[in-house]
């Protein structure tokens, strides 16, 4: 079985109207996100998709590094939604929800979204989204998606010792490895139908789908942002995309950006 890409074979059998209609590959660059945003600053429409071997600068949330070695899924798509900046921040739900689908039908892994941009099986993470964009005035010039798979490759092997404990991979879920051009097809189709639901019908049309699979609703959850560290109940995401959560002393607070930890029963 061959486990790589063959951007023509894919290219024929997308049934997609955008997406993935023009696909970069490169077998090595820093990040697939950088490289998107060069195409769409000189014009790439939208869907147009690049996508790399491996990553040499891969980009996480919040600055942070993102191990990208050979055998994963990382890959950057150009958005360019008719949208103020404040609704396409939550583009990055689109992403997860993508994913989240894909691999419980797929491969029938039963797969949890985590806020607000991972993708979790057997509790650890399988999947990050990194949502930008590039405003003019409050509205969107383009966005970039991205997202990174660990696939192919065994977590415990080949990412650092401070995310190993908590990361998880297709293959150690399965115990085989799987097609990239597969799942790349499926979720390019996958993410045009969810994103053209987002921008035709709105957040709202999408936000109880995404919810299906946040298993952390109802969970002890502890939640750190720059400045604090806050523990509470998670009780909800709201039509902005933040999450409400209850806090030990019975108040609530809505946040917006911020990493979720599981925290203690
Ligand atoms: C996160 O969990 O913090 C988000 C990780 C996003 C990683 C992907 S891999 C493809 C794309 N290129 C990057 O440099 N980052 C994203």
């Amino acid at each position: 079985m061959s486990v790589e890409i063959d951007l023509e074979r894919l290219q024929e059998s997308l049934l997609t109207k955008r997406f993935g209609k023009r696909v970069f590959f490169s077998r090595e660059v820093n990040s697939t996100s950088d490289w998107a945003k060069e195409l769409a600053k000189i014009g790439a429409e939208e869907g147009t998709v690049t996508v790399a071997q491996t990553q040499m600068a891969g980009r996480g949330r919040l600055g942070r590094e993102w191990i990208s070695p050979r055998g994963g899924l990382w890959f950057s798509i150009i958005l360019r939604p008719d949208q103020k900046a404040h609704e396409a921040v939550k583009l990055v739900f689109v992403g997860s929800l993508a994913v989240a689908e894909v691999l419980h039908e797929k491969y029938g892994m039963r797969t949890e979204t985590k806020w607000p941009n991972d993708v979790l099986v057997n509790g650890k993470k399988i999947c990050g989204i990194l949502a930008e964009m590039n405003t003019k005035c409050e509205n969107v010039n383009y966005a970039i998606l991205g997202v990174g798979i660990n696939a192919n490759f065994c977590a415990e092997d080949v990412l650092s010792e401070s995310v190993k404990t908590t990361a998880t991979s297709i293959q150690n879920e399965l115990g085989k490895k799987i097609r990239l051009e597969s799942l790349l097809k499926a979720l390019l189709e996958k993410m045009e139908r969810i994103y053209d639901t987002f921008v035709g019908a709105g957040f709202t049309s999408l936000l109880e789908r995404w919810k299906r699979y946040a298993g952390f609703l109802g969970q002890r959850v502890v939640v750190t942002d720059q400045n604090e560290e806050l523990n509470g109940l998670a009780l909800n995401v709201d039509l902005e995309g933040a999450l409400i959560l209850k806090l030990e002393d019975g108040t609530t607070r809505r946040i917006l950006v911020g990493d979720l930890v599981f925290g203690k029963c």
